[in-house]
């Protein structure tokens, strides 16, 4: 009986303290292979230990184990809270769960065995694929059936972006993965498959997953995150419900279309690449659309920022959300695509978002869950999430900021020509010329990790001896 009348917790606590875990572990090795890029020598002549191989296991870490985890978490507490209901199957939250656990560690042992698809964040095999597959349809079950069993008469805005992310994701990921596994055909090895697209077409269909993976992923699911913590930590309401809405349909109907700008002077046809040009410049409005409706719900509310470093997390994290989705329209536009294609530049756009937005609103929203899923009343040290805040925030403008230069001199190094029309530098010489801006990025990533392990101290110190929180549900909706 008492089932029925409290939220489910407990899946929201694994995945909540499995954030924390898994943002260690990818960002460690992260970590490592800045430091390959700067000391070869560190690939250490094992095969497993290369920088080829440890290079997907980092994304597929940081982006499905870290970003996944914390995605999960959230949206699974956001549900139940703004549905006034508890999750649909206990059961199925469970398989979630261990489900996804179970992928994390298969990609864990395959990606540094060499195993791979070798398409970028789809890199696992496809027994792996399978099992995504299953586990994705049953957190779409979990998630929407909750919803449909919901004692609210509407549905809460974060719930349309969570719910465009696992229904883009399941889309993205059963288009892309299709493929012919060689054990069918007679070729012997179970973990090895062709795509099921030929050429340019596979090159197209495969960065119509890449950019979305980004759009869905890395950035609908985090504003499903961004509208319900943001309001919370602030204590005020959405600046404009009005807003998010049109925010909610203009991103998810230009997102889809602007995944060619990976491919620009490459043998996609030109219009192609032209369109994806053209619908990532038109992103700019929806992206900034989002970010001013996060950033001004804090209207009266900013001497918050004084005394609440988790609400500063959420703050720095649209920040960066609102630079990195001006940048990457100004990257679509093929003659600044000229100069930055192929550089670190690139390099640091990913990062000012993967680390600026979707680890920093997820630490935020993680600070934020932790004392309420363990029933404490704030998390075990404010001056720790200060100190974490200063140390990560310090890094990432390390990190961006020497890509940055590196990528817009090497791109520099790249053109240059001389009278008679030969190179001006050797390859060689732009990768010598980089390593400086390396150190530099080691050092921005060696601070970010520190401030997870502060963060791992305080969640630990946080959790240990408490109880944990059942909050019940309230009787009518209002
Ligand atoms: C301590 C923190 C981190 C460090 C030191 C780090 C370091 C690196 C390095 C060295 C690379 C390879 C760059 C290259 O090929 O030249 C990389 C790639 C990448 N990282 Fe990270 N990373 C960190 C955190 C994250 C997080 C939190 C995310 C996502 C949530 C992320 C997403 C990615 C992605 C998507 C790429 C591929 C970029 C591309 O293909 O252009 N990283 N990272």
């Amino acid at each position: 009986m008492q089932n029925q009348q409290t939220y489910n917790y407990k899946v929201v606590r694994q995945f909540a303290i499995m954030t924390v875990v898994w943002g260690i572990v990818g960002m460690l090795v992260g970590v490592l292979i800045a430091a390959q890029l700067r000391w070869p020598e560190l690939n250490f002549d094992v095969s497993w230990l290369t920088y080829s191989r440890l290079r997907p296991l980092h994304t597929n870490a940081v982006i499905f184990a870290f970003g996944g985890s914390a995605l999960f978490a959230t949206s699974l507490y956001v549900v139940q809270r703004t549905c006034h209901t508890r999750l649909l199957s206990d059961g199925l939250a469970s398989f979630v769960f261990w489900g996804w656990q179970l992928v994390i560690l298969l990609a864990a042992i395959t990606l540094p065995l060499g195993i791979t698809s070798s398409k970028e964040y789809a890199e696992l095999e496809w027994p792996i694929d399978l099992l995504i597959t299953v586990v994705w349809v049953a957190y779409a079950i979990l998630f929407f059936g909750t919803i449909m069993k919901r004692k609210t008469p509407h549905i809460y805005v974060a719930n349309w972006f969570y719910g465009a992310f696992i229904l883009t994701v399941a889309l993205l990921h059963v288009v892309n993965s299709a493929a012919l596994p060689t054990a069918l055909f007679g070729a012997g090895d179970m973990m090895k498959s062709y795509s099921a697209y030929p050429g340019a077409i596979d090159a197209m269909v495969q960065w119509w997953y890449g950019h979305n993976a980004v759009g869905f992923f890395l950035t609908a699911g985090f504003l499903g995150m961004m509208y319900y913590f943001v309001p919370k930590q602030a204590n005020r309401p959405v600046y404009s419900y009005r807003l998010s809405v049109v925010h909610f349909w203009a991103l998810i109907s230009t997102y889809m279309w602007a995944g060619p700008h990976h491919l620009h002077y490459t043998a996609l046809p030109d219009w192609t690449q032209t369109l994806g040009m053209v619908f990532s410049l038109i992103l700019l409005a929806p992206s900034w659309g989002g970010m001013i409706n996060g950033i001004m719900t804090l209207s009266g509310a900013w001497h918050k920022l004084r005394t609440d470093p988790i609400l500063r997390f959420m703050v720095v994290s649209l920040s960066f959300y609102g630079m990195s989705t001006f940048e990457g329209p100004m990257m679509a536009i093929k003659t600044v695509n000229e100069l930055s294609h192929y550089t670190d530049w690139t390099v640091g756009h990913v990062h000012s978002g993967a680390l600026g937005w979707v680890a920093m609103i997820s630490i935020g929203a993680i600070y934020a869950l932790v004392p309420k899923l363990f029933g404490r009343e704030a998390m075990h040290s404010i001056k720790l999430i200060e100190i974490h805040f200063w140390v990560m925030t310090v890094g990432v403008v390390l990190y961006i900021a020497s890509m940055w230069i590196s990528g817009v001199m090497q791109g520099l190094m790249w053109r240059a020509v001389n009278a008679d029309g030969t190179l001006t530098y050797s390859f060689i010489q732009s990768v010598e010329a980089t390593y400086p801006y390396y150190t530099v990025r080691l050092l921005g990533g060696i601070m970010v990790l520190s401030g997870m392990f502060i963060m791992a101290f305080n969640v630990w110190k946080t959790v240990v001896g408490s109880k944990p929180a059942t909050d019940a549900i309230p009787a009518a909706a209002h």
